[in-house]
């Protein structure tokens, strides 16, 4: 090799160079005693006489050359070691791996919910949460100063006497029906809020899920039909309903739904409170006063209505006990959904 070759490939073994041990290996490369300046040191007395003294020279100042490029190698090694010992580094240390996260299980309760609807021809509409006391009561044939209201009572926003935070997801049946004609078949699923005080049952903030479906000749059968496939895809084939008569201002009739007890399947236990029934949502067929407040008095549709609270159809079908585990944040609770 001549020393212009050298001198490159010294530079470029040098600049990979990354360990103290590949260091050394390259000093005994160039400069060890058997190394390729020694070669051409030792091939010095085989020139002619007057190319020696100009050779020799060039050798030497490689020789040195080298000698200063290692040295530089050594001091730049030995700053990062030291870099790395003094801030107790250890770049040999696996990373702190990112824990994944997944999808709340009233998000989850409700995506599914939503899905079942929707396979059924139903979709998915959204309201705001601030609503209008109209929308929120009056609409719903609620009238403001009648005790059913009581029911609904909610938070009124300061210094907005006519906006509330709705204690329901049924406005969003008046907006929809405000806005367009039947056939309409939708699931509306969204937070809800109420003056309660906190308890395992009760807080002031929960989430429903609101449906209904308005065309013509729409029959109370419908709804028991479309509600018995509900229930079942939630809770199991062999789950049974009942329907009791009950009061609702927005329907007529009206009923609560009870599905038989998924734990005692229906002979009585501490969860159904011995009566082998649980409540899991109201319903009954759209009132015709709604139909009047949202335009649609004058003509021949009818539907059918109901809502439910998530957290308590949650509660039931993973057996919680306290509605409150849900929004603590405990992800040893979480974690098991
Ligand atoms: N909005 C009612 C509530 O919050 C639930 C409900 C009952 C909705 C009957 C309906 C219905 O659409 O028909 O308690």
């Amino acid at each position: 090799m001549d020393i212009n070759s050298i001198q490159v490939q010294a530079e470029s073994d040098l600049a990979k160079i990354t360990s103290a041990q590949a260091l050394e290996e390259a000093r005994v490369k160039y400069l060890g005693r058997k190394g390729l300046i020694a070669e051409l040191t030792s091939s010095i007395p085989g020139l002619a006489v007057e190319q020696r003294g100009i050779f020799g020279k060039q050798v030497n100042a490689l020789k040195h050359k080298l000698l200063g490029l290692l040295a530089e190698k050594e001091k730049t090694l030995k700053t990062k070691s030291s870099v790395l010992k003094k801030n107790n580094l250890d770049i040999g240390m696996p990373g702190i791996a990112q824990e994944l996260g997944h999808i709340h299980p009233i998000t989850q309760i409700i995506d599914e919910i939503c899905a079942i609807f929707n396979r059924l021809g139903f979709s998915v509409v959204q309201g705001p949460e601030v609503e209008t006391e109209y929308n929120n009561f009056t609409g719903l044939n609620i009238p403001l100063e009648h005790p059913s209201r009581d029911a609904f009572d909610t938070f009124y926003l300061k210094d907005y006497a006519k906006l509330l935070l709705r204690s329901h997801t049924s406005p969003v049946q008046v907006r929809v029906m405000k806005t367009r004609e039947p056939p309409l078949a939708m699931v509306v699923p969204g937070r809800v809020y109420r003056p309660d005080a906190v308890d395992a049952s009760h807080l002031f903030m929960f989430h429903q899920i609101e449906g209904f479906l308005v065309d013509e000749n729409i029959r109370f059968s419908d709804l028991k039909g479309i509600l018995e496939l509900f229930a079942q895809s939630v809770f199991g084939q062999d789950i049974r309903m009942r329907f009791r008569p009950h009061f609702f201002p927005f329907t007529e009739p009206s009923v609560e739904v009870d599905i038989s007890c998924i734990i005692c399947k229906g002979k009585g236990c501490s969860v159904c409170g011995a009566k082998g029934w649980l409540e899991i949502l109201g319903a009954g067929m759209i009132h015709p006063n709604v139909f009047k407040q949202v335009g649609y008095g004058h003509k021949i549709y009818t539907g059918f209505a109901f809502g439910m609270g998530v957290e308590r159809i949650a509660m039931l079908k993973y057996g919680i006990n306290d509605i409150r585990l849900f929004f603590e944040n405990d992800l040893r609770f979480l974690k098991q959904f």
